[in-house]
């Protein structure tokens, strides 16, 4: 029987990218989405072009309810779910003087919180299998223009290794640190493009990057615990 991924903020940009490809090498989708419900069922059914089996899943991961409901609602209704990637995140500026206690809140939530439980679930549901967490190169260095962002960020390549030696040996973690990928939603891809030029390989990479990154990682059943970082170089920096 295929297995199933869990990918969560699976509708568009980099998650669909994964979703898609995943699907292509056969594996069943549990497409997770919190707002875009229209690309979310778009998405679905490009993946069901592709001869797999592919459910929405609809979340909003700042609510703990529906938070803790996620993984035990995708193996009811798929229950040979074998990888989770947790990839959904919300990314805004904010040094730490012009943070507030609900702009922090909602980033830890979304970027450190989820994975955090979304992975404990899927421990013990599934006990065997992987998880893939969607990491930052700014977890090499401090970008304080997103601090809050940041933090969470690096906690949750803590939360890889720590839950890498926890869950071993039947779950292994692995996580993919991007740089430069794709610019942030309605953000100017001329200024994108320019950031290109400060970094080692002087070139934007593409979501298809962080794909062979993920392929590897599923492949490579003796690694544990590691860090990937698609950036150009810019972990160096
Ligand atoms: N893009 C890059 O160049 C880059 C660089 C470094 C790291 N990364 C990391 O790579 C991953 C994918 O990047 P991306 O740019 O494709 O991500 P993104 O567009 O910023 O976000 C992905 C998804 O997260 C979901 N999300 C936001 N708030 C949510 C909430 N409250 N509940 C549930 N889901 C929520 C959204 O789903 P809906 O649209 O359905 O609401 C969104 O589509 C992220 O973890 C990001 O931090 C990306």
């Amino acid at each position: 029987m295929a297995k199933t991924v869990l990918i969560t903020g699976g509708a568009k940009r980099i998650g669909r990218e994964l979703a898609l490809s995943m699907a292509s090498a056969a594996y069943n989708i549990a497409l997770h989405y919190s707002s875009s419900a229209e690309e979310a069922e778009k998405t679905a059914e490009e993946i069901r072009g592709r001869g797999v089996e592919c459910q929405t899943f609809q979340c909003d991961l700042r609510e703990e309810r529906e938070l803790l409901e996620l993984v035990p609602r995708v193996a009811g209704r798929m229950p040979e779910l074998e990888v989770l990637i947790n990839s959904a995140s919300i990314f805004r500026k904010g040094a730490i003087a012009e943070t507030g206690p609900e702009f922090f809140d909602s980033h830890l939530a979304i970027n450190l919180k989820a994975p955090f439980f979304l992975s404990r679930d899927f421990a013990k549901l599934c006990r065997r299998g992987q998880i893939i967490n969607l990491l930052d190169t700014r977890v090499a260095r401090n970008d304080y223009g997103y601090a809050a962002y940041t933090l969470a960020k690096k906690a949750l390549l803590e939360l890889t290794r720590l839950s890498a030696r926890e869950f071993a040996p039947g779950i292994r973690v692995n996580a993919v640190a991007p740089g430069l990928i794709l610019p942030p939603e309605g953000g100017s891809k001329e200024a994108f493009e320019k950031m290109a030029g400060k970094i080692p390989l002087r070139k934007t990479g593409g979501p298809l990057d962080v794909l062979r990154a993920v392929e590897y990682l599923l492949k490579a059943d003796f690694l544990t615990g590691q860090v990937i970082y698609v950036d150009g170089g810019e972990h160096l920096e």
